[in-house]
């Protein structure tokens, strides 16, 4: 099943320390790291390392690390629709981990640098047009995301991070995903309760949006999806495995990696969270974010563990 990921790519200059440091304060590092991320390509990879048959497209400096192509193949994530842009920097998120929590500041480089005709591009328009499901974020310009969007039989947008959307674009995404802080710069609140975001989730499918997946981090997930020709919202509370997280880095990429393959497939929303669920679950378990993703295998085993949803409407 053809999944293309439309997003960032980025050299995450990861620090780890023993709490995250308040506004003013200087901490010393316990260790540091750096490796491949960025929310489109880990999103790739986490889709890739599900079963889908991946194909990326995304933009990195004059100064990409062959490894890092290296890398993405090796995952067999296809990069025929990435391509090097002259005179700029690839992405550079820098990322401080304490326990399970972290903090990311991103400096975009070449991830903003897409050329100005987007309908030129044919390699990349052919792919959007041929695959199961599109996937976008907001790393990338939003008029690169309604660019996608436009193209794709079913569009997937995680809206992280948090960026003003205009409704047309908002119309297409089949689900929106977004965290507790994403949706409410969308839809009004931080949602405190499962049932908090799922009224918010869904006023935005009866305001137009097709279904929405609401993330709530280690309190699990809830969807909404509208029924198509009723004024009606179906949806479910998701809760998650208890854990022991190492790392969320990229946690919710996994999750959504993973959300697109298995709608690719034909899953249904309800199942295509659940299995979401048990690769987000699995994730956290391993330091970094490529590497910490699970195989296709290893979901379906934790899949087992994942708690039964329950209806909320
Ligand atoms: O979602 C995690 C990702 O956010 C990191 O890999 C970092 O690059 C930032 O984009």
């Amino acid at each position: 099943m053809r999944v293309v990921v439309v997003g960032s790519v980025n050299r995450d200059v990861v620090t780890e320390v023993a709490k995250l440091p308040a506004p003013g304060e200087t901490v010393l590092a316990l260790r540091s790291r750096t490796n491949l991320g960025g929310k489109g390509s880990n999103q790739a990879v986490a889709a890739a390392q599900a079963g889908g048959q991946v194909e990326f497209l995304a933009r990195v400096g004059a100064d990409a690390d062959p490894g890092l192509w290296k890398s993405l193949l090796e995952y067999g994530v296809g990069l025929s629709g990435t391509r090097e842009i002259p005179d700029t920097r690839t992405g550079t998120a820098y990322i401080t981990v304490a326990g399970g929590e972290n903090q990311i500041v991103v400096d975009s480089g070449a991830n903003f640098h897409w050329e100005s005709d987007l309908d030129d591009l044919g390699t990349e328009n052919e792919l959007l047009g041929t695959a199961d499901v599109v996937v976008a974020q907001l790393e990338v310009p939003v008029r690169v995301v309604s660019w996608a969007a436009t193209r794709a039989r079913r569009f997937i947008l995680n809206a992280a991070p948090a960026a003003p959307l205009p409704d047309e674009l908002l119309r297409r995404c089949d689900p929106l995903v977004v965290n507790e802080s994403e949706l409410a710069a969308i839809g009004g609140t931080v949602p405190t309760t499962p049932e908090q975001a799922f009224e918010q989730a869904r006023a935005l499918c009866l305001s137009g949006v097709p279904s929405v997946v609401a993330t709530l981090g280690a309190g699990g997930s809830v969807w909404a999806r509208r029924e198509s020709g009723y004024n009606s919202v179906t949806g479910a509370y998701q809760p998650a495995p208890a854990v022991d997280s190492v790392d969320s880095t990229g946690a919710g990429d996994a999750f959504v990696g993973a959300l697109a393959t298995a709608l690719a497939e034909g899953a249904s929303l309800g199942a295509a969270v659940t299995t979401a669920t048990a690769a987000g679950a699995l994730a956290v378990q391993a330091p970094g974010t490529h590497t910490s993703y699970p195989t296709r295998e290893r979901i379906a085993d934790a899949r087992a563990l994942v708690p039964e949803p329950s209806p909320l409407a």
